[in-house]
């Protein structure tokens, strides 16, 4: 790795997942943030001064970033994109409004980490989980040609709600994964909120999150595709159903799974494939890698999200009550955090995966 630290920009810095990408820069050994972006209605003000009230993390706000100016995303886009080496984003604006922005910062050179789904059916724009699908970076070569540019492109991270099942599914697929029902029960802070801006939530379970469980179904799809002439081409199997429910937890989704295989495995090859299973961000050794992906828990209580969620970091997934099922071949649980793992966390994993890769 270069001595010289990557310099970074966030844009959504205010943001629920913009706060979580400013404390992970927080000692980062290979990044440092230099430039925090949000709307016009932020920009101007100091970081420290406007996030009074508003910082909604357990640990403090960051020295590193207190003092900074915060910019605005889309007017100051050129003069940011002169003074990073890349940007992460997480705002929250309309579809087209993201498309045209994160391809700007590209097209200005400055490569975009994207938290935001906008991007994620683009064909050339690759949709990584690092330990699942870290070749279909291979895509941004073709993606730079269409945008004319040399160093800038965009990438982008899948939904949080399958950080947990599609993890544990994966080491499975060579038995022939054939069908797949899942139940997730979703954090409130994945919709941006805490209990204070969310009083409803309190002892309350509410079964409908918007664009969820189509994201649920179909971006496994993309992360199991091949790269096939500089695009992505989606998988078609297996079969997914899924329903996901806002459950009242500040952090962490949690997934109950079913699964069929065309050769069922055993319950000692499942373990197994969990307890071996290694991806390249650990043989990279990329600094925010959980030294272990997949944690699979023998007692019938657990995982559980207080206990589980901040393993290895927030970055790690853990799984339990692996049985057979009536239905299904077996059943077993899983768990991720919503806004590491599943969101800043999973992004700057992808970041540091582009750099160690000469993509940045
Ligand atoms: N929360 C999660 O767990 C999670 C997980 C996966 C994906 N996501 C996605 O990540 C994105 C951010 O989510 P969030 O929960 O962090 O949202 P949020 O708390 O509402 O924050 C939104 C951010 O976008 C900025 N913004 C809004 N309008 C803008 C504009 N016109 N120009 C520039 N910046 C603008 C806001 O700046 P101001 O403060 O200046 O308004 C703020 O920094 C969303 O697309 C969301 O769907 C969230």
């Amino acid at each position: 790795m270069n001595s010289r630290k990557y310099k970074v920009g966030i844009i959504g810095a205010t943001g629920m997942v913009g706060q979580r990408f400013v404390s992970l820069m927080d000692g980062h050994p290979w990044f440092e943030l230099s430039v925090v972006a949000a709307s016009p209605r932020s920009a101007g003000k100091k970081y420290g001064e406007l996030m009074e009230g508003r910082w909604m993390l357990e640990s403090p706000l960051p020295e590193c970033a207190r003092g900074l100016t915060v910019m605005d995303a889309t007017g100051d886009a050129e003069k940011i994109a002169g003074l990073v080496d890349f940007v992460f984003s997480a705002v929250d604006m309309k579809k087209e409004e993201i498309l045209e922005l994160e391809e700007r910062y590209a097209r200005l050179e400055c490569p975009v980490v994207s938290n935001n789904s906008a991007h994620r059916w683009t064909p050339d724009v690759p949709m990584v989980v690092p330990e699942i699908n870290p070749e279909h970076i291979k895509v941004i070569d073709s993606q730079r040609k269409r945008l004319g540019a040399k160093r800038g492109f965009i990438a982008v991270k899948s939904n949080c709600s399958l950080q947990s099942y599609v993890p544990a599914l994966h080491p499975l697929m060579d038995f022939g994964l054939e069908k797949v029902l899942v139940c997730t029960y979703q954090a409130i802070s994945g919709a941006g909120k805490n209990f204070d801006t969310w009083p409803e939530m309190v002892d309350n379970v509410i079964p409908y999150i918007g664009g969820e469980e189509e994201k649920s179904e179909r971006e496994p799809m993309k992360l199991w595709g091949r790269v096939e002439n500089g695009v992505i081409v989606n998988a078609n199997s297996p079969a997914i159903t899924a329903q996901c429910l806002r459950v009242p937890v500040t952090n962490g989704h949690m997934a109950a799974v079913f699964a069929s295989f065309k050769n069922k495995p055993t319950k000692e090859e499942i373990l197994r494939r969990w307890a071996e299973f290694e991806g390249r961000p650990v043989k990279l050794g990329l600094p925010s890698s959980p030294k272990r992906f997949l944690h699979y828990f023998e007692e019938d209580n657990m995982p559980q999200t207080r206990l589980h969620r901040n393993l290895e970091n927030g970055m790690a997934v853990s799984i339990g009550r692996l049985r057979e099922d009536t239905q299904y071949d077996w059943k077993f649980v899983c768990l991720s955090h919503n806004t590491l793992r599943g969101a800043a966390g999973g992004a700057v994993l992808l970041a540091e995966l582009l750099c160690a890769e000469k993509y940045i």
